[in-house]
């Protein structure tokens, strides 16, 4: 697979990365063995990215991660995190907290789960609105000076606090949602990333499923993030379900399959953005990885965007209250 430099100051990584939210309670139940041999898989594969957050299954992720790292060259990986959302014991989301006591605290905590002694991109997964970002990145670099920390990302913030973040410490990459459907990040973000020669990690490529050519109208079940989700919605997942239909069209004319033209599409969008996909199974992770094949010239793209126009989804890609911490959606 080939390997790309995340922004102007980050490391090398593969041009996919994967994802491994799903694998701890997101998008409902998920096979530990299949998790497992999918994280084998991808690393197999080239994949070198490895992306998680140590609110996924409260540590479950990250735990799962470290198991299936054992006995591989941890130098190879380059390991994403995520830390600062706050839950509860039931697993409800309570805020987040991005004090620089607490991000010590957060590092002690998954540097242990992940069973290794340095994490390669660090990330606070919201802005906390009661600490300044200057003091929460001021806290990693830090972390990256005592040699924990390798490098800093962001993630889901507006322009604003992408700049006074770089101005504090360079910034490797903005983790972000990005997709066919989610095209927030053009106006403002993604110019301010380019701008700064930060590097962008795309999720959500395949809107969490929505858009994988698999999706099955009410397949969400309770606990699974999609069953919330205004997109997956009676009343809007229909429109969307339609648009995939017109996509599967192109993708059909072209031989490939609708997730692999998902992600080609995003990964087209230049060499700074890395796609993260979050399969959970190798028959996904084959599947995503074949989309490295897939080229798209203009009348492709142009073939891509009549199908699935901009702005054409139904439905907001977050429910509304959680829309509303969202620092980056100040300036969609
Ligand atoms: N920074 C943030 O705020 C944030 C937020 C969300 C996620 N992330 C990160 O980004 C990663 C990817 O996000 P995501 O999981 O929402 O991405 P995604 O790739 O849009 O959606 C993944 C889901 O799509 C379905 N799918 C169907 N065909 C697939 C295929 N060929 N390959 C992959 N998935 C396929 C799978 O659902 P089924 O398994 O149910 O079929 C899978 O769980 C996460 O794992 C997480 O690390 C970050």
């Amino acid at each position: 697979m080939q390997k790309v430099s995340l922004g102007k100051f980050g490391p090398e990584v593969s041009v996919i990365g994967l994802g491994c939210m799903g694998m701890s309670g997101m998008y409902g139940p998920s096979d530990r063995a299949e998790s497992i041999a999918t994280i084998h898989a991808a690393l197999d594969a080239g994949v070198t990215l490895l992306d998680t957050g140590d609110f996924y299954g409260m540590g479950h992720n990250e735990m799962l991660i470290g198991e299936a790292l054992k006995g591989r060259d941890r130098d190879q990986v380059q390991l994403s995190v995520k830390f600062g959302a706050l839950r509860d014991a039931a697993g409800v989301w309570v805020g987040y907290d991005g004090r620089p006591k607490a991000v010590r605290n957060f590092l002690a905590y998954t540097l242990q789960r992940l069973g290794v002694d340095y994490i390669d991109i660090y990330r606070p997964a919201r802005l906390d609105p009661d600490v300044p970002i200057e003091d929460t990145v001021g806290a990693i670099a830090d972390l990256v000076k005592a040699g924990y920390i390798r490098h800093i990302g962001l993630s889901e913030v507006g322009p604003e606090t992408i700049r006074r973040a770089a101005a504090v410490h360079p910034i490797v990459d903005l983790q972000i949602e990005y997709s066919l459907i989610s095209r927030g990040i053009e106006a403002e973000i993604l110019p301010t990333c380019r701008e700064l020669g930060i590097g962008i990690t795309a999720y959500g490529v395949l809107s969490r499923g929505l858009i994988s050519g698999h999706w099955q109208k009410g397949a969400a079940k309770g606990g699974d993030f999609r069953a919330m989700s205004p997109r997956f919605q009676e009343g809007n997942v229909e429109q969307n379900l339609a648009l995939v239909e017109a996509l599967r069209r192109v993708a059909d004319a072209k031989g490939v399959t609708v997730a692999q033209i998902a992600i080609a599409w995003v990964a087209a969008q230049g060499d700074d953005i890395v796609p993260l996909v979050g399969a959970r199974r190798r028959d996904r992770l084959v599947e995503a990885l074949g989309s490295q094949a897939v080229r798209l010239d203009a009348d492709d793209l142009a073939a891509i965007e009549r199908a699935v126009p901009k702005d054409a989804a139904a439905g907001a890609r977050y429910p509304e209250a959680q829309l509303a911490h969202m620092d980056s959606e100040r300036h969609a």
